[in-house]
């Protein structure tokens, strides 16, 4: 049974108040999570409160409805109080990075009071030995840094890596050779949010540099190393203008943007691309995974934020062979694990993924085993990625 619910204001990797979440249980279990925040947020995302206006109203309304009425190990009873506490569809009452927290934090209350692993309790019995392949941010820009690539976000792929490990040691090599590669280019650069190089280049020499980076490291590690893309497009598109608007080259129609991808996935082998079209555009989506869906994964983000509403709609339309998986997008882990198993069932690999703004909270990680997803995506380098990586790195040594 759940004792006590303690939440605080917390930084995340932006330097941003965020909210942290503690839960206690009358066995002595104890579990603390903590909510990321997005930069190139979806329009329908459940609803991020400034942290002490979550912090406050989940006090008055969440708090009492979970001590000494709820069992941390009942995950559906834990999230269904957070549903019910905030009375809307969107978590605008007690704010998703309230629930997210809370829901984070009973996950690992009950898995501590079980001597789990967080993952083993998600799982259950039956999860099976998948492990994710960690898709990692090497270089970018749009709105994650200021004079830089178009593009969001360029992602190794490791996906011929042997284990988990291997993939996880890969992509940081690519980071790495990238920053020599732009130093022979004599591109001087900062990072992004997440810790990818963010060089002042278009995305034409990024696609060069990636290309030359993932060949070297695949060559010297023995293994395939694809890469990818987070075009974050719902940021790109002008809704007056019907376009997408590209700095420094000319803007693109809506065909013009599906021709693009196709071109970039067949010139490039792409082995992913994510949010290649606006958010509210499912049946562009759909004619994109009509012409590449069998050579590369197509992914919506903002597309669907992690809610089952929008994928059935994207299932229904043929709209993408994959999803993203936000739990602070849809606000709990239960609503994050019902995306994943609809997808599941439907053929659409899911994809685990940290936020732009982090801590070190590790959830995604065990989440990503415990589900059995195919893909995490939750960077490179950075210490709040490092924490996720190096988790699952332990996990996949003790599974
Ligand atoms: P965000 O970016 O966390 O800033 O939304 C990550 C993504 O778009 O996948
Ligand atoms: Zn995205």
């Amino acid at each position: 049974l759940i004792t006590d619910v303690r939440l605080r204001r917390i930084l995340d990797s932006r330097g941003n108040p965020t909210v942290e979440a503690e839960v206690t249980t009358e066995n002595g279990g104890f579990g603390r999570g903590a909510a990321p925040s997005g930069a190139s947020t979806g329009e329908h995302e459940a609803i991020e409160l400034p942290a002490s206006e979550a912090i406050a109203t989940a006090r008055d309304h969440v708090v009492p409805r979970l001590e000494g009425e709820v069992y941390a190990a009942d995950q559906r009873a834990v999230d269904g109080v957070l549903h019910a506490a905030d009375g809307t569809e969107n978590f605008s009452e007690i704010g998703a990075n309230s629930a997210v927290a809370i829901s984070m934090a009973a996950a690992k209350a009950a898995a501590d009071e079980l001597g789990l692993p967080l993952y083993q309790h998600l799982g259950g019995a039956f999860r099976g030995d998948q492990f994710p392949t960690p898709l990692g941010n090497v270089v970018g820009g749009g709105e994650h840094a200021e004079e830089a690539t178009n593009i969001q976000e360029f992602l190794s792929a490791p996906v011929g890596a042997p284990s988990v490990t291997d993939a996880i040691f890969a992509n940081a090599e690519v980071h790495d050779r990238i920053s020599s590669i732009l130093e022979e280019r004599g591109i001087p650069c900062n990072k992004g949010d997440e810790g990818a190089w963010a060089p002042p280049i278009g995305d034409d020499e990024a696609f060069e540099v990636l290309e030359e980076a993932t060949n070297e490291v695949g060559e010297e590690f023995g293994f395939e190393i694809s890469f990818g893309l987070d075009m974050a497009a719902a940021e790109m598109y002008d809704a007056d203008a019907d376009e997408y608007v590209y700095e420094g080259e000319s803007n693109r129609s809506t065909d013009e943007q599906i021709d693009y991808v196709v071109e970039m996935v067949e010139e490039y082998d792409l082995a992913y691309v994510e949010d290649p079209l606006d958010e509210n555009d499912f049946e562009a989506f759909a004619e994109l995974t009509d012409r590449v869906g069998d050579q590369t994964l197509i992914c919506g983000d903002d597309l669907y934020v992690t809610n089952v509403e929008r994928l059935q709609e994207g299932i229904d339309l043929g709209s993408s062979n994959s999803i993203l998986i936000k739990p602070n997008q849809i606000g709990t882990l239960s609503d994050a694990v019902d995306a994943i198993e609809l997808g599941a069932e439907n053929g659409i690999e899911s994809v685990v993924s940290h936020r732009s703004g982090e801590t070190e909270d590790t959830t995604i990680a065990h989440l990503a085993v415990g589900a059995a997803a195919p893909y995490i995506k939750t960077g490179t380098v950075a210490g709040e990625r490092t924490a996720k990586l190096n988790e699952l790195i332990r996990i996949e040594e003790s599974a």
